[in-house]
């Protein structure tokens, strides 16, 4: 512990300092929320100083200098699209995600896409040797002289090193395992996790290295250390999938340089994360045949229509009150179109547990899928599959009307080309579009009626 450095106690819900350790926070009540920090008045006081933001004026904002902004391409392109058309010079990129889902082995593949295109990039591990890395970069079939390898926790040893190499691109691998000896408590504590992402936060604005920070994911699924952490950073990236599944998605949970609804696909192969380049066919592929409960909708994911099915499952309950389990999806939403469907369709949900997925395990989140959670109940409530080769488009509202929706074209089209032709769409979006090939379009304006096309 550094003597002359000046600690307080700060509690981790609501920011309250006290020079003191306390098991309550007096400010927020919480218990056991306080963990010591280094004085952040003056580290920010010192890192603000060395950036020499203090000093400048206010400029008028036309008046600004920029150049076209450039952006780092990694030339895979799931990756490219997600960060929203490459990478941006001094961002700070935050990549979350389960242990083992491959986080390091996507960042190095990245790496050597970028070194591939002529960028200095340097790898920072604080859990693996160099040893260990070469290993698996041989598996990935990374040879490049470009991607400098190094395992350090140490942060100041690290920011050293970055003014030295003076790479473009920067990965720490992970967050959690760098350690700032200013601080007593262990790597990984939310006061180490807060203090190492600033000061490189700080280092990435100052030089313009591109930086990644892997950072782990805690088992209710947040990126372990404080929110804070994700207001900090330029981009919050989440890998995510089932580790005993193939499959993994890139997902841009924030992202002040590109939209934040753009996915990446991607497939883990034994050597290395390959691009799927089509994810529907990928999300329709153990699509059962004429089996109740399964409907094929289209979801906008950023840019791109991805064809999801989505599955129901309305058996009967065995107690008082009936379960809802959905996963994938909005479960207010759910219960909202459950209950649509008892007054609309006359359809006795009460009584019945409702279970809900999305196969592949990806999760859709828009209205435009509303039309396709109704069809999927109703067809397992009904026990009959839906009509070979439908799918449903539409926002339900609460008075049993279908609303129109965003991109129609581009569903449709996406849906033509997996040999969907029966497409049921919402009448208001219907007048607006122009006919896609032999697609049967037909125009939907209740729920009720929705229901009488499909089965
Ligand atoms: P890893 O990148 O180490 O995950 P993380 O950094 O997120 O903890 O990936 C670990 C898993 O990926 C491991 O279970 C093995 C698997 N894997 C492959 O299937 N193929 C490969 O080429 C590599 C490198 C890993
Ligand atoms: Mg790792």
């Amino acid at each position: 512990m550094n003597k002359s450095l000046k600690t307080v106690f700060c509690c981790q819900a609501c920011g309250y300092q006290t020079p003191k350790w306390m098991g309550k926070c007096p400010d927020c009540g919480q218990w056991q929320t306080f963990v010591e920090e280094a004085d952040k008045s003056k580290t920010v006081q010192r890192a603000v100083r060395g950036r020499g933001i203090c000093k400048q004026e206010p400029v008028p904002i036309n008046m600004v200098q920029v150049d076209d902004e450039e952006r780092i391409l990694s030339g895979i392109k799931e990756f490219d699209r997600v960060l929203g058309g490459g990478l941006v010079f001094g961002s700070v990129v935050l990549i979350g995600g389960d242990p083992g889902i491959g986080k390091s082995t996507l960042m190095l593949q990245a790496l050597n896409g970028f070194a591939g295109l002529n960028r200095r990039v340097l790898y920072v591990s604080g859990e693996e040797s160099v040893r260990q890395l070469m290993i698996r970069s041989k598996r990935l079939s990374i040879t490049s002289s470009d991607l400098l390898v190094v395992s350090e926790v140490d942060i100041e040893a690290v920011i050293a090193m970055v003014e030295s190499v003076k790479p473009d691109v920067l990965v720490i691998d992970s967050i959690q395992t760098m350690l700032n000896t200013d601080l007593s408590s262990a790597p990984g504590s939310v006061s180490q996790v807060r203090e190492s992402t600033m000061r490189l936060m700080f280092m990435a604005k100052k030089t313009g290295v591109a930086t990644f920070l892997v950072g782990h994911v805690t088992k209710d699924g947040a990126i372990a250390g404080p929110r804070l952490m994700e207001h900090m950073v330029d981009t919050v990236l989440y890998f995510e999938g089932d580790s005993n599944h193939v499959f993994r998605i890139l997902r841009a949970v924030k992202n002040r340089y590109g939209s934040t609804n753009e996915i990446g696909v991607f497939e883990m192969k034994k050597d290395g994360l390959d691009e799927v380049a089509n994810p529907s066919a990928v999300f329709l592929s153990e699509r059962p045949e004429n089996a109740p409960g399964s409907i094929v909708t289209a979801s906008m994911e950023g840019t791109r229509p991805i064809l999801v099915e989505l599955q129901a499952l309305a058996s009967d309950t065995n107690f008082g009150t009936p379960r809802r389990t959905i996963l994938g999806l909005d479960s207010n939403r759910v219960a909202l179109l459950v209950a649509v469907m008892e007054r609309k369709l006359g359809m006795h949900l009460m009584n019945r547990d409702i279970f809900m997925n999305v196969a592949g395990g990806v999760k859709v989140d828009e209205p435009a899928i509303d039309m396709g959670i109704i069809a999927a109940i109703a067809s397992s409530f009904l026990d009959k599959p839906v009509r070979k080769g439908s799918l449903v488009l539409g926002e339900a509202g609460l008075t049993g009307e279908v609303r129109a929706i965003s991109h129609i074209e581009a569903r449709i089209a996406e849906a033509k080309k997996m040999g969907f032709l029966r497409c049921l769409v919402p009448e208001s979006s219907l007048k607006r579009m122009s006919k896609i090939g032999d697609v049967e379009l037909m125009g939907i304006k209740t729920v009720s009626e929705t229901v009488n096309l499909l089965f």
